[in-house]
């Protein structure tokens, strides 16, 4: 893949960076998107009059295709609403149509947004730690009973793990038997690696498909293509919501804030996306494979639980010759390497750094040769 500039676009990654550094922090890639979305973003924009659009219905059948043929999982078109806002929009607003009776638990460390949004919303938030294996992170599934919310990021930001499928379905079972809800916020399922399939970690499964009848209508799924096709600048994504009346309670919400399913940009993204990107994905996810391969290697003895999914590796500072305190910014100042920093994911991680491996190989290589020369 040949260098991809984004000077000038207004890019938060690169301008969070600096001039002179390579960014390697915030989640999204510095790789092109399906030529199909920027087609028909063009296309549109030829039209000239942009005003209240229709939600298109065609767009659930599309979330339904696309589960069956990439996940081999059996979604019903009405479970699907499509959202013309950020996934953490979905899950603030998810929290309200829900309104828990107890508290709201995720493992930790986590990609920022639940413990902020569970703040924001006034409603109790207890993290969860994981814990560390031999073979990377485990989630302590019997930790999460009587939880009236577990948020689960799932692929897991920030190591990439995937959790195993027996461990979802437990988490369903306790939060059925407690009256509760799973929301599995699966943003990045759609980069499972399919090279590491053979580990049988249930890694084509959602968990509504899993938690089939009474169980499905406990879970919330939530997924959008601003990760998988590098559109999180056109915010979007869909929720899977079996239980017909949170998905009511839900909409009513939405509604509340002035916000309908469908929009004009957002939906046009998505079906562009999951109509004809599923070739482009498979490209990219072999670009990722190479990536992952390399930087998991020349850094091995830094990464904390082995990546599985996404583009993210999450690392020990320390092992890397950085001090506990501060990494993220020596690693700018000594070596013009722009990583996230630990504390974004929990106070506890100071330690720790997210590195993001979706750009081109050589990019990479180039910024990994500055991150070893420490
Ligand atoms: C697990 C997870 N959920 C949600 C988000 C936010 O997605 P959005 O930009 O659609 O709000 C991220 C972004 O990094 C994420 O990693």
């Amino acid at each position: 893949m040949e260098a991809f500039d984004r000077t000038g676009t207004g890019s938060v990654k690169w301008a969070r960076a600096g001039a002179g550094r390579i960014a390697l922090g915030l989640a999204d890639m510095d790789l092109p998107g399906p030529p199909e979305i920027g087609a028909a973003l063009a296309a549109r924009a030829r039209h000239g009059a942009y005003g209240y659009t229709v939600c298109d219905p065609g767009g659930r059948e599309l979330v339904a295709r696309w589960y069956r043929e990439r996940h081999g999982a059996l979604v019903d078109p009405e479970w699907v609403l499509l959202m013309p806002f950020s996934a953490r929009t979905a899950l603030r607003l998810l929290l309200t149509a829900a309104e828990p009776d107890g508290p709201v638990l995720s493992p930790t460390p986590e990609w920022g947004g639940f413990e902020q949004l569970c703040r924001v919303a006034g409603m109790p938030y207890r993290a969860v730690p994981l814990e560390l294996g031999d073979d990377g992170y485990r989630l302590p599934v019997a930790e999460f009973a009587g939880a009236a919310v577990v948020l689960l990021s799932n692929p897991h930001n920030p190591s990439g793990r995937v959790w195993p499928r027996e461990d979802i379905r437990a988490l369903a079972e306790l939060a059925a038997g407690s009256g509760g809800l799973l929301v599995s916020d699966e943003v990045h399922g759609d980069l499972v690696q399919p090279d590491l399939v053979h580990r049988g970690l249930g890694l084509r499964h959602t968990v509504a498909v899993d938690a089939a009848g009474q169980l499905a209508r406990h879970t919330v799924t939530l997924n959008s293509v601003g990760k998988t096709f590098n559109t999180s600048g056109i915010p979007s994504c869909f929720a899977l919501v079996p239980d017909p009346g949170l998905r009511e309670r839900l909409v009513t919400v939405m509604a509340g804030y002035g916000l309908w399913e469908g929009g004009l940009l957002p939906q046009l993204v998505q079906q562009a996306a999951l109509r004809h990107g599923g070739p482009w994905l498979d490209g990219l996810l072999a670009l990722l494979a190479v990536n992952r391969q390399l930087a998991a290697d020349t850094l091995s003895a830094a990464v904390i639980s082995p990546p599985e999914a996404s583009y993210l590796l999450w690392l020990d500072a320390t092992e890397l010759g950085l001090p506990a305190v501060g990494a993220r910014e020596a690693l700018l100042t000594e070596r013009d390497v722009e990583l996230s920093a630990g504390t974004d994911f929990g106070a506890a991680w100071a330690g720790c750094l997210r590195l993001n491996y979706a750009l081109p190989t050589e990019r990479l290589q180039a910024a990994l040769t500055r991150l070893h020369r420490l």
